[in-house]
C-alpha cells in the first residue's frame, strides 16, 4: 500500500513538473516555426474570394472542424425546456435596477437539471436595454453582495475546499467575485447584466461525462464520442440557453446581446459567439490556450498541457494533436473569424504570459482578412498596440499592465467598444 501511494506521489509530482507554468516557455525566440491555415482558402483549395464562397463554403468547413477536432459537437436547443421567472424586484441596489432571477429547467426520459439566471436591468434606461451575458465561476450570489440574490445550490468548487460537505453555498461567499462584476457601472452606462454560473451547467471537473447537462444526453453511461462536446461546449450550449430566454424578455434587446468571459470563460464565450450567430458582439478576456491565442505558438500554455490537465474541456480529438500541433485544420485566428462580421473583442494583460497576449493579438490580426472581405474595417492595427492604447474597429483588442484577470479598465473597454458597434455612440 505504502509502496502503491509512493508511486501514485512520484507520477503525481512529475506530471505536475513537467506541465508546471514554470516549465513553458515564455520566450519569442524559442517559438517553433509554423504556418497557419488560411481561413480564405477551402479544404480542397478553393480561394475564397468572395462573401458567397465564404459564408456557403468556407465559414460551414471552418465551423465542423471547430466542433470536431477542437470543442466538439452540442446538441441544439432541447425539446423540453421550460423557464420560470422566480423572483423579481422592482428597487434592487437602491432603486437603480430590477433584479430578476429565472430557473430554466432542462428534461429528458428520467433526468433534469436546472440553470439560473441573474438578471440586472437598469430602472432609468428606455427598455428594451442592450445586455451583457457571461458566465461566472462562483455562483451567481458571488458577483454582487445584494443580499436577494438566491445562493447556489448547485456544485460549488470551494465548498469542497472548505470541507462543506453539502451543495448550497455558504452565505460569506456573497459578492465574492464583485471585483469582476462593476454591476452598479454597466446599469448606469445603460446595459443590462445577465449571468450564469458555469457550474449549473456542467460542473468544472473530469467526472467522465457523469454529471450536468452531459448527464442529460449520455444516459447510457456511455460518454461522449471523440467528437461530441466535452465541457467548453456544454457551457457554450448553456449560453445558447440564456440567450433562448433573453430573446423572450421584452426589457431586453434581443438584438444586442452581447457575450463575454474571462478565461476558460473567455474560451467559451469566442466559441458561443462562433457558434450562435445570435450574439451580436463577442469579448474574451485573457482566454489564452484554446480561446484567443493561437496554438502553434506553444507559447504559456500548450494545447497538451490543456488537455493534460482539463481533459474534460476539449473533445477527445483535440489529444491527437498534443505532440503534433501543426497537423491541426485550424488554429485560433480562425474562430475569430467565424464571428465576423459581428464585432468581437479581444482583451489580453501584459503578465499573463501563461495565456501569451502576444498570440491572442495575432489571432486577431489574422482574422482580419475576413472581416475586411466581410465589408467591415477588420482590425486597425498591424503591430501589437502598446499598453492602454484600445482599438475599436470592428475587431477590437487591448492590452493593458498587471495580471489574469478583469478589472474594471477591462469593463469600461468593453463597454467603449459596445457603445461604439452597438449603440451608435463614439
Ligand atoms: C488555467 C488554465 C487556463 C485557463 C485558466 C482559467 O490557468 O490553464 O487555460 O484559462 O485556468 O480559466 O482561469
Amino acid at each position: 500500500m505504502i509502496y502503491k501511494i509512493e508511486i501514485f506521489f512520484i507520477v503525481f509530482i512529475s506530471v505536475a513538473s513537467v506541465f508546471s507554468q514554470d516549465q513553458a516557455n515564455y520566450d519569442e525566440s524559442l517559438i517553433p516555426e509554423y504556418t497557419l491555415p488560411d481561413p480564405l482558402e477551402c479544404a480542397d483549395a478553393t480561394p475564397v474570394v468572395n462573401k458567397k464562397i465564404w459564408l456557403k463554403k468556407r465559414r460551414p468547413e471552418i465551423l465542423r472542424m471547430f466542433e470536431t477536432f477542437v470543442y466538439g459537437r452540442m446538441p441544439g436547443k432541447p425539446k423540453k425546456s421550460t423557464f420560470e421567472v422566480t423572483s423579481t424586484a422592482a428597487d434592487a441596489l437602491g432603486g437603480l435596477a430590477t433584479r430578476k432571477e429565472i430557473t430554466l429547467y432542462f428534461d429528458r426520459t428520467q433526468k433534469h437539471i436546472n440553470m439560473s439566471i441573474l438578471l440586472y436591468l437598469p430602472n432609468n434606461a428606455d427598455t428594451p436595454v442592450p445586455c451583457f451575458l457571461g458566465l461566472n465561476f462562483n455562483g451567481n450570489h458571488s458577483i454582487h453582495t445584494d443580499p436577494d440574490i438566491t445562493l447556489n445550490s448547485n456544485w460549488m468548487r470551494n465548498n469542497e475546499s472548505l470541507g462543506i460537505t453539502d451543495h448550497k453555498a455558504p452565505e460569506f461567499s456573497r459578492g465574492e467575485s464583485a471585483g469582476r462584476w462593476p454591476v452598479e457601472r454597466i446599469l448606469q452606462r445603460g446595459y443590462a447584466l445577465a449571468t450564469v454560473y458555469c457550474g449549473d451547467i456542467d460542473p468544472d471537473y473530469d467526472d467522465g461525462f457523469k454529471n450536468g447537462v452531459h448527464a442529460l444526453y449520455h444516459q447510457d453511461g456511455l460518454p461522449p464520442g471523440k467528437d461530441e462536446w466535452g465541457t467548453i461546449s456544454a457551457w457554450a450550449w448553456g449560453l445558447s440557453r440564456a440567450m433562448d430566454y433573453l430573446e423572450r424578455d421584452r426589457d431586453i434587446d434581443k438584438k444586442r446581446v452581447i457575450v463575454l468571459g474571462h478565461s476558460r470563460l473567455g474560451k467559451t464565450a469566442l466559441w458561443a459567439g462562433a457558434v450562435d450567430e445570435r450574439f451580436a458582439l463577442v469579448i474574451s478576456n485573457n482566454s489564452g490556450c484554446g480561446g484567443a491565442a493561437l496554438s502553434r505558438r506553444e507559447f504559456g500554455e500548450t494545447v497538451k498541457r490543456i488537455n493534460t490537465v482539463f481533459p474534460h474541456w476539449f473533445c477527445d480529438n483535440f489529444n491527437t494533436y498534443n505532440d503534433n500541433v501543426n497537423a491541426l485544420p485550424v488554429d485560433q485566428h480562425m474562430l475569430i473569424a467565424l464571428i465576423a462580421p459581428r464585432p468581437v473583442y479581444v482583451a489580453s494583460a501584459e503578465d499573463d504570459k501563461w495565456a501569451d497576449p502576444h498570440g491572442e493579438f495575432l489571432s486577431a490580426l489574422y482574422a482580419d482578412p475576413v472581416y475586411r472581405l466581410l465589408d467591415t474595417d477588420g482590425l486597425a492595427v498591424t503591430t501589437w498596440p502598446c499598453l492602454d492604447m484600445p482599438v475599436r474597429s470592428t475587431i477590437g483588442y487591448h492590452i493593458r499592465p498587471g495580471k489574469h484577470d478583469v478589472t474594471a479598465y477591462d469593463w469600461e473597454r468593453f463597454m467603449d467598444f459596445a457603445d461604439r458597434h452597438l449603440t451608435g455612440k463614439k
